[in-house]
């Protein structure tokens, strides 16, 4: 069925793209949810660039929405939030809480930001290096030869294991394990066209879900709170600063605060990582040539340190072909799709008019899989990064004022995981067909079983 047209303002002159608003209320988002859970999730886009062009109309989770496809657009949207603010859909902003990093703008935005990003800076990073190794051979240490596990659920929980212990110094046990497992339910619901508490509907069991994560975190800041009150040592990690800074004018962050963004961290910390180390596994269990330079490149950096030694930042940094393997995972499966943006004011884009207050989403898939930026976009080859991409046109991060504040550490973290992972283990895909679902995030449906073998000296 043919929804409602749109092209141009009734006198001629340029103001909103060409597109379809699709159906009432329902807009085009089931077409688009329709198209991720194919093995062409880039199809949506791909018709609508062929008949309307690179910058076009549609309407998404109830909202009319421009949606921009080329770098050359990017900058613009993505530099200056005076000019486009970064607002998440309703059901996001709901699960994430209105208080955190990433739901906030302006200067409680920057605020927030610069706490966050503190124990994010590389100086941090290099003493999270030991701490994350030790997290990655405790979990591969659990695994057994000749078995077969669901590797994506394994690397949700090792992913959380190691933002948890950054955030607030959590160990591995039953409260880390009932946090993540609420994470699954809560992430269902984070695009959810109806974004209103009914029971028994899906997202008021995610909504459900964020109030078990936030009694969790209720209790992980009491006892924090009293450590700090009490003058007890307390560790020198992402909460306490939190709990601890305070802004230009003096405050500190609130309990509802905090709470908010330690949910918003532990979402954004963990299952993003997961998903594209287990993009990443997937593509290396077709492509064993990969793997052997991986190998090569690894049994380098063991060649110069004591059996045992624990890894060095240095180490990590002189890992140059795993990076290059990263970066290919996460352009050839990008994690987050897309940005959402409203405009503050009318800005004239492509030839076009954005009102102020209309919403626009940047699609960073499209432009990461474009086969004019990045010839045969679906197949997995890390030696394009033996170039520098283009500006704009390789943003797995985003970039700007709202670019993750947490790439580093994602990068390293996975390093760091393929190290230990690909060395010590040979594994073939239970199912070599296993579909993706590719929202709210790239997750195989099956889990990715794998059947593992541990590696000797002789393989
Ligand atoms: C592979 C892993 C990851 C990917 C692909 C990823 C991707 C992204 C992207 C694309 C954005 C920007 C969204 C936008 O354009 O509005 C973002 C924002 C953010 N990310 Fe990440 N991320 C990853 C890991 C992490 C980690 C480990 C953390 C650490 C805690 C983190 C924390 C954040 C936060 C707090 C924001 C919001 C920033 C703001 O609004 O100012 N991310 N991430």
């Amino acid at each position: 069925m043919e929804g409602m047209k749109q092209s141009g303002s009734p006198n001629g002159s340029p103001r909103l793209p060409p597109g379809n608003l699709g159906l009432p209320v329902l807009g085009e988002t089931l077409d688009y949810l329709k198209s991720q859970n194919t093995e062409d999730p880039d199809s949506f886009v791909r018709e609508r660039q062929a008949k309307y062009g690179r910058t076009f109309l549609t309407n998404l989770l109830g909202n009319n929405m421009v949606m921009v496809t080329a770098p050359e657009l990017a900058e613009l949207l993505l530099t200056d939030e005076k000019l486009f603010k970064t607002e998440w859909p309703k059901s996001t902003r709901m699960l994430l809480g209105e208080r955190s990093v990433t739901t906030t703008q302006g200067a409680r935005h920057k605020n927030l930001r610069s706490l966050v990003t503190g124990p994010l800076s590389l100086d941090n990073l290099k003493r999270y290096v030991p701490v994350i190794e030790e997290r990655v051979l405790a979990q591969l240490g659990t695994w057994e030869s000749g078995t077969t596990v669901a590797a994506y659920q394994e690397l949700r929980k090792l992913t959380f294991s190691i933002i948890s212990e950054l955030i607030f110094g959590a160990k591995p046990g039953p409260q880390a394990d009932r946090l993540s497992g609420f994470f699954n339910k809560w992430l269902v619901g984070l695009f959810s066209l109806f974004a209103v508490r009914i029971p028994f509907t899906g997202f008021a069991a995610s909504m459900d879900a964020r109030d078990a994560i936030l009694e969790e975190t209720a209790g992980i800041l009491k006892e924090r709170r009293s450590a700090l009150a009490s003058g007890a040592p307390v560790p020198n990690d992402i909460l306490t600063r939190l709990m601890t800074e305070k802004d230009a004018q003096g405050a500190q962050l609130s309990d509802e605060d905090l709470q908010d963004n330690l949910l918003a961290l532990l979402f954004a910390g963990h299952d993003t990582s997961a998903s594209a180390l287990a993009s990443i596994i997937r593509y290396l269990s077709d492509d064993p040539a990969v793997v052997q330079k991986l190998r090569e490149e690894h049994a380098d950096v063991r060649s110069r340190k004591e059996a045992g030694e624990p890894l060095t930042w240095e180490d990590v940094r002189k890992m140059s072909y795993t990076e290059k393997v990263i970066s290919e995972g996460l352009r050839v499966r990008p994690v987050v799709a897309n940005n959402f943006k409203v405009a503050t004011r009318d800005v004239s884009i492509d030839g076009y008019v954005i009102p102020a207050g209309h919403n626009v989403t940047l699609n960073y898939r499209s432009i990461m899989r474009s086969e004019a930026l990045f010839p045969e976009p679906k197949a997995f080859k890390p030696e394009r990064f033996d170039e520098k991409p283009a500006p704009y046109t390789f943003l797995p991060f985003g970039s700007g004022e709202r670019q993750c504040p947490g790439s580093a550490l994602a990068r390293m973290e996975m390093a760091v995981f393929l190290y230990h992972f690909v060395n010590d283990w040979e594994w073939t895909l239970v199912n070599p067909a296993e579909a993706t679902s590719y929202f709210p995030l790239p997750q195989p449906v099956e889990g990715l079983p794998i059947k593992r073998r541990k590696r000797s000296a002789a393989d």
